[in-house]
């Protein structure tokens, strides 16, 4: 890594593409031997920003042949009737991938929602089982913001063992489960977080640096060594010169001058979340039907 060099612009959009050709491939050889993969995707209630995530996610299904299926509940639904659906998904065997949108209406539990979904069809990985299998470093279905963005630090770095990593966020979604997948491929690993009193001193001794905190431009040069791998995982709207915005948690220009390498907002890690959704439905259609005996490898890893 050398900051002489101008620095990498690390290109989510044409990483992400290379995903789903990869998974649009796969899906052809499964459905070559009867296995058709399809993906359940419920949606509660109306808030804008998850009505576009959820319709992303089921064209860029369709897009790479796997079959998908939108359940559109509406806000007072009661957490009974969501868990009858999620029952009647489990039970079905047409059905390989189970994502529910969050967040979930105040009312319903989102842990014993995503508690009720089977682990074998959690495509979020975000059942206990998932969670649990992660840290201890099984093969399990893995959060696919993370996966995403391990995908792009291995493409940027190559091998990615004894790099300093420092986790900015301590999120179920995207903080944890990254720290998890770090340490899994080698990384030493320091989480740091709202709380955390030297949040810049710490950050400046990584080689690497995911930024998850949803705090709109907090991490620029001075918080970078020289040389740093910055992947910026925040997007947040803002008002700025009288229009609206999406910045990342990474004040971009800043940090230009001090990365090595860098994720743009957006177009960084946004489109691997998505990737990395259709890898996983392809990789629970496998774990449902062993007997193919292809391989679940969602997230690549030195052993
Ligand atoms: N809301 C924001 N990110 C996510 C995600 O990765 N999965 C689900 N299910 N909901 C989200």
């Amino acid at each position: 890594m050398n900051a002489v060099l101008p620095p990498t612009l690390i290109d989510g959009k044409a990483a992400a593409a290379r995903v789903l050709a990869e998974v649009g491939s796969e899906v052809l050889t499964l459905k070559a031997s009867g296995i058709a993969p399809a993906l359940a995707v419920v949606l509660v209630g109306q808030d804008p920003a998850s009505q576009v995530y959820v319709r992303n996610k089921v064209l860029r299904a369709e897009e790479c042949g796997i079959r998908s299926l939108e359940h559109k509940l509406p806000a007072e639904t009661q957490e009974a009737d969501l868990l009858a659906l999620i029952h009647s998904l489990n039970a079905d065997d047409s059905v390989h991938g189970i994502l529910v949108q969050l967040p979930l209406p105040a009312h319903i539990d989102e842990t014993r929602v995503l508690q009720a979904i089977d682990p074998l069809k959690d495509v979020d990985g975000f059942h206990a089982e998932n969670v649990g299998g992660l840290s201890q470093g099984r093969e399990v279905l893995t959060p696919c913001t993370p996966a995403g963005c391990l995908r792009l630090l291995q493409d940027t770095c190559g091998d990615l063992s004894g790099q300093h990593a420092v986790v900015i966020g301590r999120s179920n979604i995207v903080g944890k489960p990254m720290a998890a997948l770090l340490l899994k491929a080698h990384c030493s690993v320091t989480v740091v977080h709202s709380r955390s009193t030297n949040l810049r001193e710490l950050c400046r001794q990584a080689d690497i640096v995911v930024a998850a905190v949803g705090r709109p431009r907090l991490v620029d040069a001075d918080w970078l060594k020289p040389g740093a791998v910055v992947i910026d995982v925040g997007i947040n709207r803002i008002e700025e010169d009288g229009r609206s915005k999406l910045v990342g948690d990474v004040d971009f220009d800043s940090a230009l001058t001090r990365a090595a390498a860098i994720t743009p907002v957006p177009g960084g890690v946004g489109p691997m979340t998505i990737a990395f959704l259709m890898k996983n439905t392809l990789a629970a259609a496998r774990l449902q039907h062993p007997a193919t005996g292809l391989p679940l490898s969602t997230v690549e890893n030195p052993a």
